[in-house]
């Protein structure tokens, strides 16, 4: 049996989300510019898209950019950028393709306008595509993400739209930038790094972490259909006992 035929429909995770890490490295190891692991990195984006499609993944979020590589070398984030650009302008008619809705988070106002208005554009036209929604984390921290919520929130109490008991869990929530996303079932990070820096600190709180040392560029397929296989065979007990599942 092949590992796609393996996966059980029926306990797929509602939503991933990926940690893309690893594309330096690849290059460094191959004696190349950083740049070119980047580039390499889009194959691994198309076939993970590709492969959650398939399978029936719903929600699909890729941590593209992160508030703190904006302090990466200038010409890194530049070629970043040009990155997203070429890659909305070719990934569009897969997206159309397979019915796939395509979101961004993040501070977006702080991308270059070519990006955001690229970004812009593409989201528009995957508007009305129901099959599954990927979302690109860019320019995205969680801490940032945070306290956009706690602000907000204050100046509603300020203005007394609301009272401080009517916060709780959903309204918080409702204020993220995944608002319309469920939480997180399984977090995926690459390369070997075990950390979650700053991605989804609230949407996480349950996830099953799986970390692997796959450096991204050479992520396939069947290294997502193996995560999501590792996912299925554990037992999620959200503060209950095994005896209460089972
Ligand atoms: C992930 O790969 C891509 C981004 C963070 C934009 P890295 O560029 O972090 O690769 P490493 O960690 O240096 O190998
Ligand atoms: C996290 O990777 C951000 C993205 C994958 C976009 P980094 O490579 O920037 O993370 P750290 O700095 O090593 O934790
Ligand atoms: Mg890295």
């Amino acid at each position: 049996m092949n590992l796609k035929e393996k996966i059980n429909k029926q306990k797929l995770p509602q939503h991933i989300a990926i940690i893309m890490d690893g594309n330096g490295r690849w290059a460094k190891k191959q004696g190349f510019l950083r740049a070119v692991g980047h580039e390499k990195g889009t194959v691994a984006v198309r076939e993970t898209v590709e492969i959650c499609a398939e399978t029936g993944v719903k929600n699909l979020t890729l941590f593209a950019f992160s508030t703190e590589n904006w302090n990466r070398p200038k010409l890194e984030v530049k070629t970043l950028m040009k990155l997203l650009v070429s890659s909305l302008k070719k990934e569009i008619k897969t997206l159309m393709d397979n019915n796939i809705q395509l979101k961004a988070i993040g501070c977006l106002d702080n991308l270059p306008s070519k990006a955001k208005k690229e970004l812009e554009e593409v989201i528009e036209k995957t508007s009305n595509n129901n099959l599954m929604t990927l979302t690109l984390a860019l320019s995205y921290g969680s801490r940032e993400e945070l306290l956009s919520v706690i602000k907000r929130i204050s100046e509603k109490v300020s203005a007394q739209e609301i009272e401080t008991s009517e916060i709780n869990e959903d309204f918080v929530q409702q204020h993220l930038y995944t608002h319309d996303l469920p939480d997180v079932d399984l977090l995926i990070r690459t390369s070997g790094e075990r950390r979650i820096s700053n991605f989804l600190l609230w949407q996480i709180a349950y996830a099953e972490l799986y970390f692997t040392d796959i450096l991204w560029p050479d992520f396939r397929k069947e290294d997502l259909l193996e995560a999501i296989l590792n996912y299925q065979n554990r037992e999620r007990r959200f503060g209950k006992t095994s005896e209460q599942i089972n």
